[in-house]
């Protein structure tokens, strides 16, 4: 997969870019605040749908416009390709790849495969567990566009059934009615994304455990654990109507406590990863060291599934991350990405081989021969 060039208007603080890129390693230097996150957040709109940083489809319009426009022209599966996207009145007003209109984002994404690295993922070990949560929707969504719209519908399903909840005491007539039609679809497209999350997460481990012995030369082994309903025991979540139907009856089982929180305490919005080093849990006894060691084997783990799957590899994106990485990490990191396209943002360019350079100025962009 490769970017060949962006072109934006009103996104963030860029009013108007093409911007391309080579081949291997493109760097985007600049000072604060001038526009190198907003240009990779542009580039990885295109791969996710969203902003990375969790930001309303609004804010990324540029401050007074009504919208902004972002079309990415890329190589990917052996031949060009582009996507094309408008946003506006909170959202995306229209997408298009290869100029056929897409009704929906699952439709689009996955098409333009990318890695995003950037400083708060060297703690997606010791966060908690919706920041795990997320890179496994992230990555497996790429890979599997109907994994992308079970986990819509999940979520809307889940905001109805939380609501219900809400007003539960005072119409439990309503609630004994209604409750078993939203816990069903909860049950069932729940089995669909902890089939998908137990797959991604056995598969993940073995590069995680590869890469982490490259790059510490540690003999302590790493493991991959994917938590979901049946918590750590032995599940075998290829079972779609066995996951379903232990789903649905937890969720028959305690609705008293449900009613008593306000929400739904079960399901897949309470999965998690868990991740051990000789058998003990990572986030509670690893060192800072080895838990940004692991997470960024999860990184590239994510890209090398990525070549597993789609049989070539993602762009890589790494935002300021480089500057926060010691010098062995940073190196085995750099040498990962060897023969890959890399787009990476920095404030000092000083020690980097860059086969292209971009200089950032109040968004604008400079290529430097
Ligand atoms: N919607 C927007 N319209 C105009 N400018 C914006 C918008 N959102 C963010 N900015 C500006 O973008 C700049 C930050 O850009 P960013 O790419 O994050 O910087 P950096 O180069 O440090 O990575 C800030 O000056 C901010 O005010
Ligand atoms: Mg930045």
């Amino acid at each position: 997969m490769q970017v060949k060039k962006i072109t934006l208007c009103d996104f963030r603080n860029i009013k108007e870019a093409a911007v391309e890129f080579t081949d291997g390693i493109n760097v985007i230097y600049g000072d604060n605040a001038e526009g190198k996150t907003n240009l990779l957040e542009a580039v990885y709109f295109a791969a996710i749908g969203k902003s990375f940083r969790g930001q309303h489809i609004n804010d990324l319009i540029r401050f007074g416009q009504g919208e902004a426009t972002l079309s990415l022209e890329f190589n990917g599966r052996g031949r060009d390709q582009q996507i094309s996207l408008c946003l506006g009145a909170g959202r995306v007003r229209a997408a298009e790849k290869n100029r056929v209109k897409c009704r929906r984002m699952s439709e689009l994404v996955g098409s333009f495969r990318a890695v995003l690295f950037c400083p708060e993922h060297l703690s997606l070990i010791k966060d908690g567990p919706a920041e795990r949560r997320q890179f496994l929707d992230i990555a497996i969504s790429a890979a599997e566009p109907l994994y992308l719209s079970a986990l819509q519908r999940y979520n809307r399903v889940l905001k109805q059934r939380n609501a219900l909840l809400k007003t539960a005491e005072r119409d439990m007539a309503l609630f004994r009615a209604t409750v078993p039609v939203w816990s069903e679809q909860l049950a069932r497209e729940g089995a669909y994304i902890a089939r998908s999350r137990a797959r991604y997460v056995r598969a993940a481990a073995e590069f995680v455990k590869k890469c982490f012995f490259e790059m510490t030369n540690e003999r302590e082994e790493p493991e991959l654990f994917y938590l979901g309903v049946g918590g750590k025991d032995d599940v075998d979540y290829e079972d779609l109507a066995a996951t379903e139907k232990r789903l649905f009856q937890k969720l028959s089982e305690n609705t008293e406590r449900e009613i008593a929180a306000g929400s739904t305490l079960w399901g897949i919005h309470k999965d998690d990863i868990e991740v051990t080093l000789n058998g003990k849990s990572a986030r509670s006894f690893c060192s800072q060291g080895q838990q940004r060691s692991l997470a960024l084997a999860l990184k590239i783990a994510e890209g090398e599934l990525c070549k597993k799957d789609s049989g070539e590899y993602p762009v890589f994106l790494f935002d300021d991350v480089l500057s926060e990485l010691d010098r062995g990490r940073r190196e085995y990191l750099l040498r990962h990405a060897r023969g890959k396209q890399v787009i990476m943002t920095t404030c000092e360019k000083e020690g980097l081989e860059a086969d292209h350079l971009i200089i950032v100025k109040n968004g604008s962009y400079e290529k430097i021969e």
